[in-house]
């Protein structure tokens, strides 16, 4: 598959790495960096025109200029989103930040992906926890949906198909609470029962 990555900080390094059996294709302001991640860099525009997937791993903050830069050239691609936009005290600062995208990106097909963990977890491989590979909810299109399945499975996790991009905003918050129990030092994942029971 031809992917796409917006930046080439720790997500776009981590997942890069991951997806490296594809072409993988790099646009950041800074070119040194994306050639730490693939030989094939290009500008915001050539990068989006270049891939059928594109990894969005910039700030909450620069999603609106980096899209406007890739301008129609997103079209008919799928945009993955893992983008968090989370404040000091993990507070959401942009409730429904998926949706914001898709409004940027109008005819790109957004899937909210891998913004649940911190980068460190995509780095390993696989995400396997006390024997359990890490599952990955995605929210879009069941087409979209389906494409971004293919690469959550390529790093070696569970895809969990969670609904349509209107759902987005959950694992937004998600994230957050989440975020907020680890930094007091709490097991979030102690909450939840498994499905048996
Ligand atoms: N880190 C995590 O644990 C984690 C986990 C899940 C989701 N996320 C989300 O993933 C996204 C990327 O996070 P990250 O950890 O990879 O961040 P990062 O290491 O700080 O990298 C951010 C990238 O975005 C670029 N960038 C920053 N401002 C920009 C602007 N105004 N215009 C264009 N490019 C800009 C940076 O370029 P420069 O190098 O030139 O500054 C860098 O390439 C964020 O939205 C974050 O919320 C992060």
């Amino acid at each position: 598959m031809r992917i796409g990555i917006f930046g080439a900080g720790g997500m776009a390094e981590a997942l890069g790495g991951q997806w490296s059996g594809h072409e993988v294709m790099v646009a950041a302001r800074d070119r040194a960096k994306a050639e730490r991640i693939s030989a094939r860099v290009g500008t915001w525009e050539e990068t989006a025109r270049a891939s059928e997937v594109i990894l969005l791993a910039v700030p909450a903050g620069a999603v609106t200029e980096v899209l406007a830069s890739a301008g129609e050239s997103l079209a008919g691609k799928v945009l993955i989103d893992c983008t968090n936009a989370v404040g000091p005290g993990a507070v959401l600062t942009v409730p429904g930040q998926a949706e914001r995208i898709a409004a940027a990106a109008p005819d790109a097909h957004v899937v909210k992906a891998f913004n649940l963990c911190h980068v460190d977890v995509w780095r390993m491989t696989p995400p396997v926890f006390g024997g359990r590979p890490l599952a990955v909810p995605l929210c879009g299109s069941p087409e979209a949906v389906e494409v971004v399945s293919g690469l959550v499975r390529d790093i070696g996790c569970t895809p969990l198909n969670a609904g349509g991009l209107d759902r987005a905003r959950l694992m937004e918050a998600t994230m957050a609470f989440t975020v907020g129990l680890w930094f007091d030092g709490h097991d979030a994942q102690a909450c939840f029962p498994p499905l048996a029971a």
